[in-house]
């Protein structure tokens, strides 16, 4: 509760629409928008850098034109994309766009790019990686995502180990002084998101959680509450 407050309130929910039903995107979409969701994580993936594929940027466009949600962009690309990705998914709506710290040598010159598109921007953090570099560029960095699964499919659960990371992640913005977000992706559910809030997350991604429940709008109330639990 006290953390919390320190960081901004209520914990901001965003359902992963990997989980919903492909046929039913439209009207799921809106369960968890009028659920009070704050955003809808969209996870984009090449085939490459992670073994699935998923949405391209007309699926992106489809789901900002309705208007419910701001979107929320998980790009899992390699660096090849993202010169074309980036643009493109900025060019269709997205609020935030979230890059791999694994696939390029450039970090910094790729956030600057994100923001200077008038998007705000992420590095995300597979489970093995070390966060070691941000402070180095938390100053161009609205978002810090940290995998809690390995990255590429849903339903997987969530890891242990990733509570000490976001711990390290949340001192190192609270000494740096900067409006950073904590997401965290990948097995969370009103128990693992509790634990994660604990620590210093702001922003729960959830997929399987959400979409797979009887009540879609019930289990983004349940991970809302996760703020107020401790
Ligand atoms: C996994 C994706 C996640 C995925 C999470 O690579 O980045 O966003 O949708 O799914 P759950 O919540 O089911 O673990
Ligand atoms: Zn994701």
């Amino acid at each position: 509760m006290e953390r919390n407050a320190r960081h901004g309130g209520e914990v901001k929910v965003a359902p992963s629409v990997l989980s919903a039903r492909p046929l039913e995107l439209e009207s799921q979409v809106r369960q968890v928008a009028l659920a009070g969701a704050d955003m809808l994580h969209l996870d984009i993936m090449d085939g490459n850098f992670v073994p699935n594929l998923t949405f391209g940027p007309a699926t992106a466009k489809a789901l900002s034109s309705i208007n419910l949600l701001p979107l929320d962009v998980h790009l899992m690309v390699s660096a090849a994309c993202l010169d074309w990705a980036i643009p493109a998914f900025a060019e269709a709506g997205a609020r935030y766009i979230t890059v791999h710290s694994e696939v390029t040598p450039h970090l910094s010159r790729t956030l600057r790019t994100i923001r200077g598109l008038g998007v705000r921007s992420a590095v995300a953090l597979n489970p093995a990686t070390p966060p070691d570099f941000l402070p180095y560029v938390l100053d161009e960095l609205d978002m810090v995502l940290i995998m809690t699964v390995n990255p590429g499919f849903g339903g997987q659960a969530f890891i242990p180990a990733m509570l000490k990371k976001i711990e390290v992640v949340r001192e190192m913005i609270d000494r740096a002084g900067v409006p950073c977000e904590i997401e965290v992706d990948g097995g969370i559910d009103a128990a693992t998101g509790a634990e994660a809030v604990a620590r210093g997350a702001t922003i729960l991604v959830a997929g399987s959680y959400v979409f797979s429940a009887t009540d879609p709008g019930e289990a983004v109330r349940s991970l809302k509450m996760c703020s107020r639990e401790r």
